[in-house]
């Protein structure tokens, strides 16, 4: 079976083909860096631009595939959350196009996709497994259990992760999105500010603190040494995080540990995690660094499975923010 998976949730026209919800035959990933001058997505533009590039995207990833359209047996499209006329753009693409073809579509939330990219990655996911997502929009715990269905264990009750690395590198007067600059600044510092580990509110996490803790610094130190504060700010990010994960499988007794979302894509964070698999005996399962990001395999995964135990969606299935 061949699928064609669609996310267009954020800032990202993202296309992958997939066969039998496996195999990754193309995932293509087209960034609107358009919204780096302005310092974060403004949500007007990124809908604009989705509309002009998700046919283009999607020729290019059939094309690298190596299928064309009319193999495609089922589309898979995020459908929330994410911003709405984003999102608006992919799912009435997606709905064309398989009314046009007379295949099935299955929309998937783009959370529940971030989780397929374990497996996609994975050919043998050992659960039940403790989930952290960590993105520029969502900062979740979860426990997956072995039918592959999530509980949410607890969610940031502020900014996301990934927002707060964004926030932080605008700080540092870097463009959007930061966290890719706060890791290349911070391989050069040192840990030499103290900013305070948020605390963990049952699995609820806070980033505005730590957020706020940076600002006074840059505020009351004008000749700040910036990969320094990158390191210290990157090193408390993930000492907060690796908390969690201590935490949740202490109480659950779980050793398989899954990372995924924008965030897992820091090589410093999957350091960090290696050394302590090591120290604790776990197991870490954290997907290539394409499939961390934003894209449309993921989408097709989770859609092939979803199609598999509860058919196609109904094309009256609408988009929603949150
Ligand atoms: O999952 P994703 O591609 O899109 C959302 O669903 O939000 O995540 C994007 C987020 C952004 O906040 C971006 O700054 C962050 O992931 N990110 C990183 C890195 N690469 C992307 N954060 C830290 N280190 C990275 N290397
Ligand atoms: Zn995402």
């Amino acid at each position: 079976m061949l699928i064609l998976g669609i996310d267009t949730s954020c800032d990202e026209t993202a296309v992958g083909v997939i066969k039998d919800g496996k195999e990754i035959l193309s995932n293509i990933i087209a960034s609107q860096i358009i919204h780096s001058q302005y310092g974060g997505v403004v949500p007007e533009v990124a809908a604009r631009v989705h509309i002009q590039t998700i046919l283009p995207i999607t020729e290019i990833a059939l094309k690298v595939a190596k299928v064309s359209l009319k193999e495609i047996d089922l589309i898979g499209v995020t459908n929330g959350p994410g911003l709405m006329g984003s999102l608006l753009c992919g799912l009435s693409f997606a709905k064309g196009l398989a009314f046009s073809l007379n295949i099935p579509f299955r929309a998937v939330n783009h959370l529940v996709g971030h989780i397929y990219s374990l497996v996609l990655e994975y050919e043998n996911l050992s659960l039940p497994m403790i989930v952290l997502l960590i993105s520029g929009g969502h900062t979740e715990l979860y426990l997956l259990k072995e039918n592959l269905e999530c509980q949410l264990l607890g969610e940031t009750l502020d900014d996301a992760c990934g927002e707060a690395f964004d926030k932080v590198a605008k700080m540092l007067k870097k463009p959007y999105p930061g966290g890719p600059y706060i890791e290349r600044l911070a391989k050069e510092g040192k840990r030499n500010i103290n900013f305070p580990i948020p605390t963990l509110k049952n699995y609820n996490f806070s980033f505005s603190g730590l957020k706020t803790a940076v600002l006074y610094y840059l505020k009351e130190n004008p000749t700040y040494n910036e990969k320094d504060v990158a390191h210290s700010f990157q090193e408390t990010v993930i000492d907060y995080l690796l908390v969690a994960i201590n935490k949740a499988s202490e109480e659950f007794n779980i050793k398989n540990i899954g990372i995924v979302g924008g965030v897992a894509a820091n090589e410093r964070l999957r350091e960090r995690l290696n050394i302590l698999a090591k120290d604790k005996n776990y197991q870490i399962f954290i997907p290539k660094k394409e499939l961390c990001l934003d894209n449309g395999a993921m989408i097709a995964c989770a859609a092939y499975y979803q199609y598999q135990k509860e058919g196609p969606s109904d094309f009256s299935i609408e988009a929603f923010a949150n």
